[in-house]
């Protein structure tokens, strides 16, 4: 069975349609890959399977549990952790206070939440700010940290929206490390990426959004291959 199902999703603001009929699954321990042009929908699905958005029209499971419709922290508490296209991180907090707002949501023992979140830190390669402001990081490091925060809170899938834009080579090879390491400890990884390279390696599955629409799906090299996604989105 499929971890995370989205079938038949519609959302709709006003006479906009920013999600039409969207329907496909992430698999347990599964990386895949949500990629399209600017305005294609991306964020919005992220925000119907994270809560922000009830859909107008079909269904979100989670491990056969119904999702759709749920807050964010009912989501959250289902098992579904995001990130945000523009890092929202708490930077006048150090980095390992930005990972505690998250595991308190299971330990409400300060020592405890610290102690997971220095686990976290040291996870995604940021243990040397454990006690430095979050401002005082690149944007590479905030984009992790933000990251280790969503981690904090123990998800089954992990949503990350555009963790790679912006980065130089070697920050994408570590932002592409710590996505590996994700998926090794068993969590599903859905990516909004449009860092092709960042994505397309590593990705067990891409889906393919243009206006709304599901337009391919398939392996990395079967979608990228296709010459309706070549025309819509790789061709430009
Ligand atoms: N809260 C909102 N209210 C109205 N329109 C929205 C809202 N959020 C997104 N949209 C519109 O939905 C469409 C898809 O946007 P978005 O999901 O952000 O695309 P992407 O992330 O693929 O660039 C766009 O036309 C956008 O303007
Ligand atoms: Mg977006």
């Amino acid at each position: 069975m499929s971890l995370l199902q989205v079938t038949n999703v519609s959302k709709r603001f006003g006479g906009l349609t920013a999600n039409q009929d969207v329907t496909f699954t992430v698999g347990a321990g599964q990386i895949v890959g949500l990629i399209g042009p600017n305005g294609a929908g991306k964020t919005t699905l992220f925000n119907c399977v994270a809560g922000f958005y009830a859909p107008t029209e079909g269904a979100i499971t989670l491990a056969g549990v119904n999702i759709g419709g749920l807050s964010p922290e009912a989501c959250a508490r289902a098992g579904v952790a995001r990130t945000f296209q523009i890092a929202r991180t708490f930077t006048s907090m150090t980095a390992c206070e930005n990972v505690m707002t998250a595991a308190m949501l299971h330990e409400r023992h300060v020592g405890r939440a610290r102690a997971m979140a220095l686990e976290w830190l040291v996870f995604a390669n940021l243990e040397r700010f454990a006690d430095r402001p979050a401002h005082s990081m690149t944007i590479s490091e905030q984009r992790r940290l933000a990251v280790a925060r969503a981690l904090a809170i123990r998800p089954k899938i992990l949503l990350m929206d555009e963790v790679m834009a912006g980065l130089n080579p070697s920050e994408v090879r570590e932002a592409v490390d710590v996505v590996l390491k994700i998926r090794e400890r068993g969590i599903s990884c859905l990516i909004v990426e449009h860092v092709l390279e960042g994505i397309m390696p590593i990705a067990d599955k891409i889906v393919v959004l243009d206006r709304g629409l599901k337009i391919a799906e398939g392996t990395p090299q079967q979608v990228s291959s296709d010459s309706v996604v070549i025309s819509a989105y790789l061709g430009d």
